[in-house]
């Protein structure tokens, strides 16, 4: 009774862990109580929201630590708003040991399946390989998303992730039944590019009968300035207009936000029943 989604792709940079920290940001804002789990090493989740890299994620799968001596709060500041339930899992270096370990997927699937019930929304972002991490992710989430830019390579990527996902069905079997796909979500557009619009027409073509397609997210400069300054695009819209050395226009920031907020809303609709269910 827990909505349990990662951000998923096998290419580097599609966009992953800028939209699942503010699909997380969305969740804590809409009341539901969220729990963010990091499970790339290069800790670029915690940049993003302004919390210490720490070697939780391994501490909790391969330690056998405690969930609330692990996770920690994300700061108010990142939310834009005071007093939301809002934690997450941070992780560091040691996360390689955790994706070449043979109990990892196993230990994901208990360890983050003791949230069920507790949380409203469980979000990780992954790195963009393929390790036990990831068959961890996949057949521990209800669902997957796929963010991807309108490039050749990103595009392309997304078949891969298909397989990788029916892969995962194999290994799961049925007493682990895999995540199905939530939606892909266009990020960075550009319309005025010929070649970005004819990439959004291939995603269009070739996934409409797999799964949701959500409407894409405009490349824009204010997305730069909320994972550098740790607030979210959501914070951002609303920050003062005076923050010194930011490069967005509020008009810009408060569109980004929007874009992305449809893709968030549709999330949110999907875990909100499960949430008033169990009277959280
Ligand atoms: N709509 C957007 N417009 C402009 N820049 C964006 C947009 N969305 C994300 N970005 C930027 O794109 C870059 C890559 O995003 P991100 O780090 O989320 O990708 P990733 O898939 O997690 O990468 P990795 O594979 O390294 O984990 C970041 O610098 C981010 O700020
Ligand atoms: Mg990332």
């Amino acid at each position: 009774v827990t909505l349990i989604i990662s951000a998923i792709g096998r290419k580097g940079g599609i966009t992953k862990t800028s939209t699942a920290t503010n699909l997380a940001a969305a969740c804590a804002r809409a009341g539901l109580f969220t729990v963010f789990i990091e499970t790339d090493g290069q800790g670029n989740a915690s940049e993003i929201m302004g919390v210490e890299k720490s070697d939780a994620f391994y501490k909790l799968i391969l330690k056998d630590a405690k969930w609330e001596e692990m996770l920690v709060p994300v700061p108010d500041k990142f939310m834009g708003m005071r007093d939301m339930r809002f934690v997450m899992l941070p992780a560091s270096n040691l996360t390689s040991e955790v994706e070449s370990h043979a109990d990892t997927a196993q230990n994901m699937i208990r360890r983050i399946r003791q949230l069920r019930g507790v949380a409203d929304v469980v979000i990780l972002d992954t790195s963009p390989g393929l390790t036990n991490v990831h068959v961890g992710c996949y057949l521990v989430s209800d669902y997957v998303y796929l963010p991807t830019t309108t490039e050749q390579f990103s595009v392309s990527s997304l078949d891969s992730a298909f397989e990788l996902l029916e892969q995962a069905k194999r290994i799961g079997g049925t007493a682990y039944p895999a995540a199905q796909v939530f939606g892909i979500l266009p990020n960075r557009y550009n319309w005025k590019e010929n070649d970005a619009r004819e990439k959004l027409g291939e995603i269009k073509g070739g996934y409409k009968r797999k799964c949701r397609i959500f409407d894409p997210i405009e490349n824009s400069v204010a997305w730069h300035d909320s994972c550098t300054r740790q607030l979210s695009i959501y914070a951002l819209s609303e920050a003062p207009r005076n923050l010194p050395g930011l490069s967005f226009s509020r008009p810009a920031a408060r569109k980004a936000m929007q874009q992305f907020d449809v893709f968030a809303q549709s999330v949110i609709e999907l875990a909100k029943p499960v949430a008033e269910a169990v009277g959280t």
